[in-house]
């Protein structure tokens, strides 16, 4: 089958995590949602988000704290809002239940199965976004989340997001084991 070209701002790599980045900007508490968002380093544990000039982002340029928050599917609306509406207009702080560990300006959601708390480690200003990497400090879940002592995806239930469609999507079925299942075409 011939390939065909696609116009590059339409190209995405799918699917991408759906989280609410939280922020404390001007002593609130603040959440954006995020789909640009990934693990960047093995040791120690550093996760990039990559954020427009948003209000959130002038609480983690202040602060040099923020969290990233995993909702599940429940909390569809609420994470579609956040993206939707800035803090610097309407306030966000009384969406969810707000709680802190050891990072003070690093604001969590009680209702998210998975909170993390990171401190600032680079601001990388790239030509529209600003990469923000964050040190992670502080992992936050539930005994109900986890299969094994493990976080279980299938318990946790996030949704993703495609783009340029801009739509949400939950997690499937389990397909097989990484690096396993690769094994049998080894030689
Ligand atoms: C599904 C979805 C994903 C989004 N992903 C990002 C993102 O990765 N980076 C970003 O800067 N903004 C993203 N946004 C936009 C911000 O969440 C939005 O502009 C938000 O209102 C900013 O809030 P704030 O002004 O209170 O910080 C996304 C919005 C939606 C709806």
């Amino acid at each position: 089958m011939a390939k065909i070209t696609i116009d590059p701002s339409a190209a995405f790599l799918y699917p991408m995590p759906m989280v609410l980045v939280g922020a404390v900007v001007d002593g609130k508490a603040n959440f954006m949602a995020a789909g640009w968002v990934s693990r960047v380093n093995f040791k120690p544990p550093l996760f990039a988000i990559a954020l427009g000039p948003h209000h959130t982002g002038k609480g983690i340029d202040a602060n040099r704290e923020f969290s990233i928050n995993v909702p599940d599917v429940s909390l569809l609306a609420q994470t579609d809002y956040c993206g939707m509406v800035s803090g610097g207009k309407t306030d966000k702080s009384e969406l969810f239940e707000v709680f802190y560990g050891a990072l003070e300006k690093a604001p969590l959601i009680q209702e998210c199965p998975v909170c993390m708390s990171f401190s600032l480690f680079e601001a990388v200003k790239l030509p529209f976004n600003t990469l923000y990497i964050g040190e992670l400090k502080e992992v936050f879940t539930e005994e109900k989340y986890l299969t094994d002592n493990v976080v279980d995806i299938k318990k946790v239930n996030p949704f993703t997001l495609s783009m340029p469609d801009n739509t949400y999507w939950s997690v499937g079925e389990k397909l097989g084991k990484g690096w396993d299942i690769g094994k049998r075409l080894k030689k």
